[in-house]
């Protein structure tokens, strides 16, 4: 495993996906919480927020990392290596952000530049600036603003390799970032790139059947990505053991019960499907606020579980779709944080059902659990599947919930999203649906005035819905769905679309 030690930079998440990119299994850890056991092959070193410089610096002990395996500084990482190895670093005059070009400057070539072009552009972000190395390194490479812009340990001087980069090789902005993390971890520290889907699947089901044995495992299914992948990874472990409950709250899109419920079955799983619409439309009525309407949901989801899970006395596990962006959120350089956020829909389950958890893929990345989807042969409607919320169409019903305003959004929402398969835009979208709002307004159909509803239609285009662009679709096809939707259906007189980027909007309405 490639250990990255994280200083706090915002694109630590970065390394990780560039390391994992080139086959090679990667975990980032808090610079000052990790094990050096016998399975780290490579340290990488991140960037950060504070300057080597401060009184309040992030400290390692190098001696130990450099002793056990190769090791590579990225920015405050370099200028670390630089700085606590006799060098010198200090705050420079002109900060140096954004691109430069990088310039060979050892003479013979080092293996780092393999296959690098002279000029290659990298990214710059950093304050302090490496003046002066230490004795036991030798500069490769320069860029018109930086001396030292890629430096290596002199053989004789370390057991293992050691090199610094001041720029960024992991941001896409730096062209041949990846080849630069491929010469160092493939050819210089001489790990061996496979890791893949097929072999994360053989050593996840492995796993599995170790930690649980012959005992029975419990699983929530949505209908999303993340939990349909821990289904299909869990089933490929244990078989029938597994029990998969799968809820109609009432909130899902048309017919999405139905469709994914046999999509399940065809999957082989031993699932339940359970219709509880009436409760949690009962729950809901007469609640307006987002945050209630959130906790009422969330409540009556958690009843109807229990209720269906303590069918099962047998099962001792509770199987949840964990990512690994959700237990990275959970650790800070200020201090590593205890909790690690569980599913939105399953808080406080594990506790009132003494279960214990199992989470299968709370080491991937969002792709990597498509990818692992794929190996395991999970149907690509559902691989493809936008993210939904989990309370659903309930945060996006503004105003009351009531059955009638469901079906009215439901109607809406399926005319949008066939608009938009038909059109071959729906893949080009990252998340995609439509809102009622809580607005009448006059309209006139035939001779008749009309006073009915709005509707608005989003779309957005976002990697990780921490931030979002709206989609440009266009005006042609927004007015055909908006004719469709007004002509066919009853309720809806009017429909707009939302060009409100994130931030300062959200993608839902609540
Ligand atoms: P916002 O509206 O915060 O949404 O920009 C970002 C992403 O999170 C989803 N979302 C939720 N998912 N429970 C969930 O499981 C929720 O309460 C919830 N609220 C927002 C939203 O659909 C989008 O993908």
């Amino acid at each position: 495993v490639v250990l990255v030690l994280d200083f706090g930079s915002q694109v630590t998440q970065l390394i990780a996906r560039r390391v994992r990119e080139l086959n090679l299994y990667c975990e980032i850890k808090p610079y000052n919480d990790f094990e050096l056991n016998d399975q780290v092959e490579a340290v990488i070193l991140s960037g950060s927020p504070f300057s080597v410089l401060d009184p309040q610096a992030l400290h390692v002990d190098l001696d130990r990392l450099l002793d056990h395996a190769p090791v590579l500084g990225i920015c405050y990482g370099a200028q670390y290596l630089a700085h606590t190895l006799g060098g010198s670093v200090e705050q420079s005059d002109s900060r140096e952000y954004g691109r430069a070009e990088l310039t060979k400057f050892a003479a013979p070539e080092d293996p780092i530049l393999d296959g690098i072009q002279e000029r290659s552009p990298v990214w710059m972000s950093h304050g302090d600036t490496i003046c002066k190395l230490p004795d036991a390194f030798l500069p490769v490479a320069t860029t018109q603003d930086v001396g030292i812009a890629v430096f290596k340990g002199k053989e004789e001087e370390f057991n293992n390799p050691v090199y610094g980069f001041q720029f960024h090789p992991e941001v896409t902005h730096s062209e041949q970032g990846a080849l630069f993390l491929e010469n160092f971890l493939i050819h210089i520290a001489g790990l061996t790139p496979d890791w893949t889907p097929s072999r994360f699947v053989e050593d996840a089901v492995d796993f599995i059947r170790q930690e649980v044995g012959e005992e029975h495992v419990i699983l929530g299914l949505s209908g999303g990505v993340d939990s349909s992948v821990a289904a299909g990874l869990l089933h490929q472990a244990i078989g029938q053991n597994l029990i998969c409950i799968f809820v109609d709250n009432g909130l899902l899109r048309k017919n999405e019960f139905e469709e994914v419920l046999e999509s399940y079955k065809e999957m082989g799983l031993h699932i339940i499907g359970v219709r509880a619409e009436q409760e949690f439309y009962d729950a809901l009525a007469g609640i307006t606020d987002p945050e209630s309407k959130r906790k009422a949901i969330g409540k009556v989801f958690i009843d109807v579980f229990e209720r269906e899970a303590k069918k099962f006395p047998e099962a001792k596990w509770l199987g949840q779709g964990t990512i690994y962006p959700d237990v990275i959120e959970s650790f800070s350089v200020h201090g590593p944080s205890v909790t690690i956020k569980s599913h939105h829909n399953v808080g406080g389950l594990p506790e009132k059902l003494h279960l214990k958890i199992i989470e299968p893929l709370r080491s991937l990345f969002k792709d990597e659990v498509r990818n692992v989807g794929e190996e395991l042969g999970i149907p690509a409607p559902i691989l493809k599947r936008h993210p939904f919320p989990g309370p659903g169409l309930g945060i996006r019903i503004l105003g009351e919930i009531t059955p009638e305003r469901v079906r009215i959004l439901q109607n809406a929402d399926a005319i949008y999203i066939s608009h938009l398969r038909n059109a071959g835009w729906y893949d080009k979208i990252w998340q995609a649906g439509v809102i009622l709002l809580p607005v009448q307004s006059v309209g006139v159909m035939g001779d008749e005035r009309t006073y009915e509803g709005t509707v608005a239609l989003r779309a957005v285009n976002s990697l990780d819905g921490m931030t979002a662009n709206w989609t440009h679709i266009p005006y042609d096809l927004l007015g055909k769905i908006s004719s469709d939707i007004i002509n066919k259906v009853k309720g809806i007189n009017r429909v707009v679309y939302d060009i409100s980027t994130k931030p300062p909007a959200t993608i839902e309405w609540e």
